[in-house]
């Protein structure tokens, strides 16, 4: 039975093949717009030093564990942990079901978005005044998250296309479907955003939004928040916390390098954002002199800084206005879509690994109701919703589902013995030093962090949201999605966990 298992499970083709999908899913929405603000805000370039730090502490060291252990237990997050321990089998259910009912229903939304504004690029359909165009008559925003109002429909449609697309890559599976599409969405994302960051930074004052853009600001690494914000950007932009590193980790052959191939996808990943990030504000620098403004003036928060600055600055430009818009929103959504999928394939290789349905009908099914799940997003009141789930989804479900991974390989697997298995299958070999950051070092920091948002969610509502509307729809959404990860882990496996690994 096991040997059957063993030859029906999926691989990639080649071993660039599941780089490129790693890599694909770590580069996402996040580094084009959130981390150019991030590192804004939290001191420009003396960000990069807190940055570099998560990356080291948690960030290479968590995608090595969940490579490691994909690839060790041939089998998703929940088919792992329970091959380690059925107790522990809810864990990888509760962070493949909030992930997949909750990050990627709202993710799929922005993806839409960026699909709108490719087609408004043709013809600058956003005017004069990109802020009043985004909110009032693209989104027009309800007052509260408890008014919903009516769906927006042009946004439902470009969200149809989007699920029709993670549905279609999915459903030819790892090899034809995932890797095939990586295999081509990746060196294309990687050229447009040459192509966009080569333009900008030749544009009249961009050299004035490079200067804010990396101009150090020392003293800022002395607030706690600067730290926080970087070690959670870490987190969502490596695609840690997620499961998604240990599915794509089970579909590898035997011989593999574990340890250069987490440090080639987390380094790629992360000089990515740096790179896009010289675009970002070159661009800004640009739109300041153009509109004689302080580059302080036109940087907006995250989802503005997307859709209402570069909509703004991509009107301003003096030649080829149009083609930049449609490079550029081109961009995020390829980004955006190789992330999506890699998140729905997660939570396929879960269910295919303990029911062992067809994975085709899983697909099919779970793209149906992630597209009904997300239709909520697209109403009048979504923005809110999904600025809500999202705070809580990372902040919390992420941070906690990494304490766990940590507390399971670190202490209950032990994290020597998948130290063993990952120095017997690379030529970089891993010191006991992991083993220390896995068992103490992480679990400490994630809790650090955890305390800290917990005291920063009591001391205030978050974006002074209705207290009601951050229980229902953020804390009851982790509470939901661990009620079924519960009852899902309660039911029983078609081939026990423990057979599993005879193979
Ligand atoms: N890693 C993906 C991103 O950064 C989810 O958007």
């Amino acid at each position: 039975m096991s040997t059957q298992l063993a030859h029906h499970r999926p691989q990639w083709k080649t071993h660039i093949g599941f780089l490129l999908a790693a890599i694909g899913s770590a580069i996402g929405l996040g580094n084009i717009w959130r981390f150019p603000y991030l590192c804004y805000k939290n001191g420009g370039g003396a960000f990069l030093i807190p940055y570099f730090v998560a990356l080291l502490v948690v960030g290479i060291p968590l995608m090595i564990l969940e490579i490691g252990l994909g690839h060790k237990m041939r089998g998703s997050a929940p088919a792992s942990y329970a091959t380690i321990s059925k107790r522990w089998e809810w864990t990888g259910w509760w962070q493949i079901i909030f992930v997949m009912f909750g990050i990627v229903l709202y993710y799929s939304v922005v993806i839409a978005w960026c699909l709108n504004f490719f087609f408004y690029s043709f013809s600058l359909s956003w005017g004069a005044d990109p802020n009043q165009f985004f909110f009032k008559n693209f989104l027009m925003t309800s007052a509260s998250p408890f008014q919903i109002g009516d769906i927006r429909t042009p946004i439902l449609f470009s969200l149809a296309v989007v699920w029709f697309l993670n549905w279609f890559i999915e459903f030819l599976g790892v090899e034809k479907g995932l890797e095939r599409a990586n295999k081509f969405f990746m060196p294309l994302l990687f050229l447009l955003m040459a192509i966009l960051v080569f333009w900008s930074v030749r544009l009249p004052g961009a050299q004035q939004g490079l200067n804010i853009y990396l101009k150090p600001d020392f003293s800022k690494l002395k607030e706690m928040g600067v730290w926080i914000d970087a070690f959670s950007q870490i987190f969502f932009t490596l695609s840690l916390g997620f499961g998604i590193m240990i599915a794509y980790a089970s579909y590898l052959p035997k011989k593999v390098e574990i340890v250069k191939d987490a440090i080639t996808i987390s380094l790629t990943n992360c000089f990515f954002s740096i790179f896009a990030g010289f675009g970002v504000f070159a661009v800004l620098g640009y739109m300041a002199q153009a509109t004689a403004q302080p580059v302080n003036a036109v940087v907006s928060q995250s989802i503005g800084l997307a859709f209402v600055a570069f909509p703004k600055a991509i009107s301003l430009l003096p030649t080829l206005s149009r083609i930049f818009g449609i490079l550029f929103f081109g961009s995020l959504v390829i980004a955006g879509l190789s992330s999506s999928i890699s998140i729905i394939e997660a939570f396929t290789s879960g269910i295919v690994d303990k029911f062992h349905y067809s994975r085709k009908a899983v697909v099919s099914i779970i793209c149906i109701s992630g597209f009904l799940g997300s239709i909520i997003f697209t109403a009048q009141g979504g923005l809110f919703w999904l600025d809500i789930a999202d705070h809580f989804l990372t902040q919390y479900g992420l941070v906690i589902a990494a304490i766990l991974e940590c507390i399971i390989i670190g202490w209950i697997y032990q994290a020597k013995r998948l130290n063993e298995h990952i120095n017997h299958t690379s030529t970089l070999r891993l010191s006991s030093l992991w083993n220390h950051q896995v068992k103490v070092i992480i679990p400490i920091v994630l809790v650090i962090i955890l305390v800290n948002s917990l005291i920063q969610e009591f001391s205030s509502a978050y974006e002074g949201y209705p207290v009601l509307s951050l229980i229902l729809i953020g804390r009851d959404w982790l509470i939901f999605s661990l009620f079924a990860a519960v009852v899902i882990s309660a039911r029983s496996w078609k081939i026990e966990p423990s057979q599993r690994m005879q193979h």
